[in-house]
């Protein structure tokens, strides 16, 4: 395991809550995808890493948040996702926001990502300038919550079928490993110097069961030959006169406070991880690309 590197920045994403950086400028349908990156995360990350008429590829697209955000910013974006009903939904956030005058362009496939260099038009190998994606970390880390007059139940949990393939489904030694291909993949449609940023969280599967993603993810990138240059922290809460506003669900909360009762001192999640890494200009054989 690498030596961690230290949060170094914070973005300021969730100053608005979800629904209003979504609303009009998502279709309705969007709220059906259960782990969606934050749009202004998004903005953040490719208004800060590459330049307009760019290329930014999200290699498990889901709703398609980075390449509206993208599209919107004037760059050009690919998007893959394994769902159909995923790249459905893309297309569509895809076609509103042209709509609504993104002049960038998208393309969106359907297909396994750890397959990426199959499915991706030959033009697009090594022109991509910033990859942007999360994971899927599984139904029990995401969803949207309703209360009902019986209690609080979780709804859009479920990234579809068990389809063969879905990262989500994959158990965490699959999910590295698929995501490890993916990775390689995207490590080769990257131009030289090229950025890579993962958002992600460290999972709580039981309340003694702490796994950390960011971790893992961070020296699987190092081992495709990806360099680390930033941690960030990408906030789920707002922060006003230097005091954090947090967003969480109501089940969140409700699970904060049970583990509290039951002895173990977590906190309300209020930050995702965000690596940024990049590839090296030149190739790790020491050859120029
Ligand atoms: C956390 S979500 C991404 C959300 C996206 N960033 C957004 O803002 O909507 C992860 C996505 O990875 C997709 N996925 C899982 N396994 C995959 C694979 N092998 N190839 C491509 N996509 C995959 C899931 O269907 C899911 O939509």
């Amino acid at each position: 395991m690498p030596e961690p590197i230290p949060i170094t920045s914070l973005w300021l994403t969730c100053q608005r809550p979800a629904r209003d950086q979504r609303r009009g400028r998502y279709v309705p349908e969007t709220s059906t995808h259960p782990g969606k990156m934050l749009p202004d995360c998004a903005a953040h990350a490719i208004a800060s890493y590459t330049a307009p008429g760019d290329l930014v590829l999200d290699p498990m697209v889901g709703a398609g948040t980075t390449l509206v955000e993208a599209i919107h910013l004037g760059r050009h974006a690919l998007g893959v996702d394994i769902e159909p009903r995923f790249t459905a939904l893309a297309e569509a956030n895809v076609a509103l926001a042209r709509s609504q005058g993104a002049t960038g362009t998208a393309k969106v496939i359907t297909g396994d990502a750890t397959a990426l260099l199959d499915l991706a038009p030959a033009s697009a190998v090594g022109k991509v300038e910033l990859v942007l994606t999360s994971p899927p970390y599984g139904r029990h880390a995401h969803g949207l919550v309703r209360t009902t007059t019986t209690g609080v139940s979780k709804r859009a949990h479920a990234y579809g079928d068990r389809q063969r393939g879905n990262l989500a489904y994959a158990g965490w030694s699959g999910l590295l490993d698929g995501f490890t291909a993916i990775l390689a993949a995207s490590y080769q449609m990257l131009r030289p110097g090229g950025t890579v940023i993962i958002t992600c969280r460290p999972v709580r599967r039981r309340p003694d069961d702490f796994i950390d993603l960011p971790g893992e993810f961070l020296a699987v990138a190092q081992q495709v030959g990806l360099i680390p240059v930033q941690r960030a922290a990408a906030m789920l809460a707002a922060v006003r006169d230097g005091q954090i506003v947090h967003r969480a669900s109501m089940f969140a909360m409700m699970a904060v406070r049970k583990s509290r009762e039951d002895g173990i001192p977590v906190h309300l999640v209020a930050h995702e991880d965000v690596l940024v890494l990049r590839r090296d200009v030149v190739s790790p054989a020491g050859t120029a690309p």
